[in-house]
């Protein structure tokens, strides 16, 4: 393997040690510790593990969880009365809606319903539009541990080619943003871009989140790239799988994330951040 690996687990680590001093910091200085409002609907078994996981990091970094876990036959005025709750909790710093919601609901009314000063996952328009104007407050919790797997890297995001693969709300058009803040040259490939392995040729950095398993060869990857794989896939025997095709890629790239053990701890990470962030605002 010619890649460098980038470690996402141990990356995630890190900043969970950091956090956990700061916010013993912060308990000591100002007296408050800073809390999650986690808020699951239904009986969805994978959204049960990730919030489990979420709350697990949380209070090994000292964040206090409110946990809330609600039928999924819940309405959308109950689950809008309990958001309204928390945003006006003074113990509560962000506030975590774990998606997806049961058809009947609205998602995009619910995220609109969290305070836009406490929406840990800034999943908000507001902290969206914050990002688009280069000024964020709360940042995607997916693209920002992605900036900073490239930044550990050490390799200089300013100037470079970046070809992001996949325009979702939460993960393709934020990182664009992210990559663009920083001087990136950035260009969004989707399901309808034409010669997309082109494309993907020409990127330095090449950053996928497009949900297709192995969707990214080698013969769509520039020799040296930095490559991060934000896919989680499931194979036909059951194993998590990135869009990447990690062996024949790693040969070629300089710097390659693996799945798992790449973005997603650093994603948890990254919620952990947010939340410590947001409880440091409210103590000036
Ligand atoms: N469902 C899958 N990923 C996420 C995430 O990052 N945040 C929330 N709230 N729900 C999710």
């Amino acid at each position: 393997m010619a890649a460098r690996l980038i470690d996402g687990k141990a990356l995630a680590q890190q900043v969970r040690e950091r956090l956990a001093t700061e916010s013993a910091e912060l308990f000591e200085k100002s007296g408050i510790r800073p809390g999650l409002a986690t808020i699951l609907v239904g009986d969805d078994p994978a959204s049960h593990v990730y919030v489990k996981n979420k709350q697990k990091a949380c209070e090994l970094a000292g964040i206090y969880v409110d946990d809330h876990k609600l039928p999924a036959a819940t309405t959308q005025s109950e689950l809008l009365a309990l958001i309204e709750k928390k945003n006006a909790d003074p113990k509560i710093h962000g506030i975590l809606v774990q998606l997806p919601l049961p058809k009947h609901i609205d998602s995009k009314v619910i995220l609109e319903a969290v305070s836009p000063l406490k929406d840990a996952d800034g999943f908000h328009p507001y902290n969206f539009g914050r990002l688009v104007e280069g000024h964020p407050v709360f940042e995607a919790c997916t693209p920002k541990g992605v900036i900073k797997m490239i930044e550990s890297t050490g390799v200089p995001i300013e100037g470079k080619r970046a070809v992001v693969v996949g325009r979702s709300n939460i993960v393709g058009k934020p990182l664009a943003l992210m990559l663009l803040q920083r001087n990136a040259t950035v260009t969004i490939c989707h399901s309808k871009t034409k010669d997309l392995p082109a494309v993907c040729r020409e990127a330095e950095l090449l950053l996928v989140a497009i949900g297709k398993a192995k969707f990214v060869t080698a013969d769509m990857v520039r020799e040296g790239a930095v490559v991060i794989d934000v896919g989680t896939n499931k194979t036909p025997e059951g194993k998590l799988c990135g869009d990447v095709d990690f062996e024949p890629v790693s040969r070629l790239a300089g710097w390659i994330s693996p799945v798992p053990g790449g973005v997603g701890p650093m994603t948890i990470a990254m919620l952990l951040e947010n939340t410590v962030e947001s409880a440091k605002r409210t103590a000036g």
